[in-house]
């Protein structure tokens, strides 16, 4: 079935941002139509009807008549729609709280004194491993919603709170059942075993375990479409990493790399080296890094709601550009580093402190996005021919939606498949 949106403020499509393969981003690349209009597909899944693809783009006075008859929605000029947002990095299934280790945080403790004493990511693995599959996904399902309220259409999903094959096989699993819940959403699912070393065993035995029993079967039941390593001092070395990440390319998973966030390590050259999807956060990324990423496909995830969390300096954005290394921006949504599920809160720290411009800021959050979970042949742009991910602002401007900082998104949402 074809639907139609009308009189849109504004459609931003990014073609431009497309072209140019999401480098050197300039203010005409987000390919601003005034009065736009989208027309779009949908198809069934499970009972839904959900957007399906991108039939035409224009403005609405150059709707062609072919789609007279097509049930429209009418924007009456006072909402935006921009290609559906991508939140690249997440970390969204897991249980438990850590509200006690912010408060020790507010008192000077810092994250890394934290988790030396116990806390941090062990303190997440002890709750996830409690819960039950169906508690995950509960509460998981409510997060989830949240995002999708912002504008977020393709959401990024690590495990790494199981750090067991029991555990880390059912953070997976319930990624598995969350994409069958909501086919309106694209879900990536990422292997984030090498996210710590847990407690109950030596390092050897868990590299061992990462080899030799999680990788296979993550491979063997495709339940993780990237594997990827924390490598920071305390966790992964950049030559553990080396070895996991080439092991996992060859059972057919692509890499990304957690990389120079709390000191350098050089990771960010690993994921040159490997040509991973992506680097991500690089707080402390060093010039060599800068410039090995800058010769590289490799997309620079920044996380600047991390780095405002940890009232840590930011990542270095702007001579990352400047080199021509893609950036893309998310979340990192997770219960220590960043309690934050809103990707406009995380563009507005981006223009006030990574000093990204508007243009810079909307291939950040679409395309580079897709580009750093491999998704860029089909999303991250309005075209005709790619996915009908779309979202409608609450607003008219694509701006707005982050300029008004930390604005609620319930009931902001327009859910298209109501059109
Ligand atoms: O992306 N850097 C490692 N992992 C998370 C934090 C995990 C946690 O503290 O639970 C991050 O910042
Ligand atoms: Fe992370």
């Amino acid at each position: 079935m074809l639907r139609a949106i009308v009189h849109a403020s504004e459609v931003l499509t990014g073609a431009g941002i497309r072209q140019k393969d999401g480098k050197n981003i300039q203010e005409a690349d987000m390919g601003r139509i005034p009065d736009g209009a989208v027309v779009f597909s949908t198809r069934r899944v499970g009972g839904k009807e959900v957007p399906h693809r991108v039939e035409w783009v224009g403005p609405t006075a150059a709707l062609p008549k072919r789609y007279a008859r097509v049930r429209k929605q009418d924007l009456k000029g006072r909402r935006a729609v921009i290609p559906g947002l991508v939140d690249c990095h997440t970390h969204l299934v897991f249980a438990g709280d850590r509200s006690d280790e912010f408060a020790l945080r507010c008192g000077g403790a810092s994250y890394e004194e934290i988790a030396a004493r116990g806390g941090g990511i062990a303190s997440t693995v002890r709750a996830t491993r409690e819960a039950s599959a169906a508690e995950l996904e509960r509460l998981a399902v409510e997060r989830m919603r949240e995002m999708a309220a912002f504008g977020v259409r393709t959401i990024e999903i690590k495990s790494g709170y199981g750090l067991s094959v029991e555990a880390e096989l059912k953070q997976l699993d319930v990624v598995a059942r969350l994409r069958k819940r909501f086919p309106e959403l694209t879900l990536s699912s990422t292997f984030l075993g090498a996210h710590a070393f847990p407690k109950d065993r030596s390092r050897e035995e868990y590299l061992e375990d990462l080899h030799e029993r999680m990788l296979p079967e993550v491979a063997r039941r495709k339940l993780a479409e990237a594997c990827d390593v924390f490598i920071d001092q305390g966790y992964f070395t950049v030559e553990e990493a080396r070895r996991l990440l080439q092991a996992a390319r060859k059972r057919g998973l692509q890499v990304k790399v957690h990389a120079d966030e709390l000191g350098d390590t050089g990771s960010a050259k690993l994921a040159a080296e490997l040509g991973a999807l992506s680097a991500d956060h690089l707080l402390k990324v060093s010039d060599e890094g800068v410039a090995a990423l800058a010769a590289s496909e490799t997309v620079a995830v920044l996380l600047p709601g991390t780095a405002f969390y940890l009232k840590a300096p930011h990542a270095p954005a702007r001579k990352l550009l400047s080199a021509g290394v893609r950036v893309a921006l998310s979340t990192d949504f997770n219960p220590g580093t960043c309690v934050c599920l809103s990707l406009p809160l995380i563009m507005t720290i981006a223009a006030l402190y990574l000093g990204m411009t508007r243009a810079e800021i909307l291939a950040a959050v679409t395309y580079n996005a897709a580009r750093a979970l491999g998704l860029q042949a089909r999303k991250g742009t309005i075209e005709a021919g790619r996915d009908a991910d779309l979202a409608v602002l609450p607003f008219p401007s694509f701006e707005e939606s982050y300029y008004r900082f930390g604005w609620s998104a319930r009931g902001a949402a327009l859910n298209v498949t109501k059109v």
